[in-house]
């Protein structure tokens, strides 16, 4: 897997749920920028790595720390962050020593030995937190080691190509560095080895046979799956999506759909209005239906217009099987200059053949909406009793009340008085406009009795739908 593809996954998307195979992750990205730099430093190139691992903006630092730290289990989460800060100090002292002193910008004998300072103290951190034999044969190799270790490359890069002057500085700091690194190495061996047993204790305690942690996926709630499915089938024919706010105002919610004060409309669409400061200009509310989004969309575009309009609504009714006070709907809106009431059958058929299967019977029933003219109600035969009205255990069956059809949803030719609203000539344009009960499409599809277990959050239930 590439650098790019794996710094991109989640630590549980690569399969490190554990805190060795975190620390096997982190292990591999030191080892591949170790290779990266000794690969670059033959024909110069630093500051590509420079940039790549740990400049600004998308660099291989910022994704693990989005992707791997951020996203890490709670419990995990503090070993990540650590990991990471070891591996960015790791980076920044190797990419310090893989340039020149001329190119840190260091001309003066004097400037040595606080340069030195810090080296030294970065590799005295870092044997701190050696903790056995591994981690001391790793940093043995970092900074010892011959082809990529930390003082080789102090000797290729400062010592080598210095001034006289400055040669003689860094070859006494170097010397005495090199010095410190042996001695502190065996120093810490023997701590160590005199308290192997007390780690070994330390590891017996820590079960490796023991199963690992099982995490369980998640996956998506079946509204946002058949959010999926209604989209794809209009982006096959030509649809785009479009997103708009769930707080509006009265104008874009009623006034611009041809719904003014006092209409008796308003009854039906009762909502939640917002508690606003003193002297705020307008009442906001929470939008009843996905319809403003016509006149948004109208508002900024001009004609071919072909959308859909996926999102939540929120009305003050009542709960029950078939009612939420909040819920989600779908906005459907086709404007161009000679669209016909037959496109707007054809468009509609289409979808929910699509949607429910070749075998399903649709009809329109005349309908009201003062912002469609002709407007419809669409119906579906009941899919529970096969459109005959009885239950298969005799009586009349309930889903559709023994009629044989279910109403799906409101729709019509969009109403010439709403364009005048969003300054379309109606003479030259037509279009029509839709609107669709996600929850009751999605009950109906799935054979779910009852809305109110969209929102009850029971993993039995989601599970059903993985
Ligand atoms: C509207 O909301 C219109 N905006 C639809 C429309 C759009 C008509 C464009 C013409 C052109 P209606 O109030 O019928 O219409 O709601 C549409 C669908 O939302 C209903 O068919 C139903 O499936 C769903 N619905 C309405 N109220 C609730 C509720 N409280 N809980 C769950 N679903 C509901």
């Amino acid at each position: 897997m590439s650098l790019e593809d794996s710094t991109r996954k989640t630590l549980w998307e690569l399969g490190a749920t554990d805190p060795v195979a975190i620390a096997v992750r982190f292990t591999e990205l030191r080892a591949r920028f170790t290779r990266e730099l000794a690969r670059a430093s033959e024909g110069g190139g630093w500051e590509k790595i420079r940039d790549s691992w740990v400049g600004f903006g998308d660099t291989v630092s910022t994704r693990i720390g989005i992707n791997w730290v951020q996203t890490a289990p709670q419990d995990l989460q503090p070993l990540a962050f650590r990991y990471r800060e070891n591996l960015i100090e790791f980076i920044n002292i190797r990419l310090t020593v893989a340039q020149t002193l001329k190119q840190l910008g260091y001309t003066n004998p004097e400037a040595v030995p606080p340069l030195f300072a810090k080296l030294t103290q970065a590799f005295d951190m870092e044997i701190e937190a050696c903790v056995d034999e591994i981690d001391l044969g790793v940093s043995k190799v970092d900074w010892l080691g011959r082809r990529s270790g930390v003082l080789t490359y102090v000797t290729d890069n400062w010592l080598k190509p210095s001034t006289p002057e400055l040669k003689r500085a860094v070859g006494h700091e170097l010397n005495k560095l090199r010095e410190h690194v042996e001695s502190k190495i065996e120093e810490r061996r023997a701590v160590i080895e005199s308290g192997a047993d007390e780690t070994a204790l330390a590891r017996e305690g820590f079960d490796l046979s023991l199963p690992g942690v099982n995490r369980p996926l998640g996956s998506h709630h079946l509204i946002h799956q058949v959010f999926q499915q209604i989209e794809d089938i209009f982006f096959s024919i030509g649809f785009s999506v479009v997103e708009g706010p769930e707080i509006e105002t009265p104008y874009y919610n009623f006034e611009a759909l041809n719904i003014p004060e006092f209409h008796p409309v308003r009854d039906d669409m009762d909502t939640f209005y917002l508690d606003l400061p003193k002297g705020a200009t307008q009442p906001l509310l929470l939008r009843t239906h996905t319809s403003p989004m016509q006149i948004r969309t109208m508002e900024k575009r001009q004609p071919p217009v072909r959308v859909i309009v996926p999102g939540k609504v929120y009305r003050r009714d009542n709960p029950d099987a078939t009612h939420s006070f909040i819920f989600h709907q779908v906005e459907g809106l086709a404007v161009d200059a000679d669209i016909t009431f037959c496109d707007f059958t054809g468009t509609i058929e289409y979808f929910v053949k699509q949607f429910f299967g070749p075998g399903v019977k649709t009809r329109f029933r005349p309908s009201y909406f003062p912002f469609t003219e002709p407007s419809v109600e669409f119906d579906v035969s009941c899919i529970f009793c096969g459109g005959s009205g009885s239950a298969a255990g005799g009586g009349t069956c309930s889903k559709c009340k023994g009629s044989g059809w279910i109403e799906l949803f409101g729709a019509g030719m969009v109403d010439p008085a709403v364009y005048g609203f969003v300054k379309y000539d109606p003479k030259k344009v037509s279009g029509f406009a839709f609107g669709m009960g996600i929850d009751r499409l999605a009950m109906l599809k799935y054979g779910i009795d009852d809305i109110q277990v969209f929102f009850q959050n029971d993993v039995r239930f989601l599970r059903q739908f993985p």
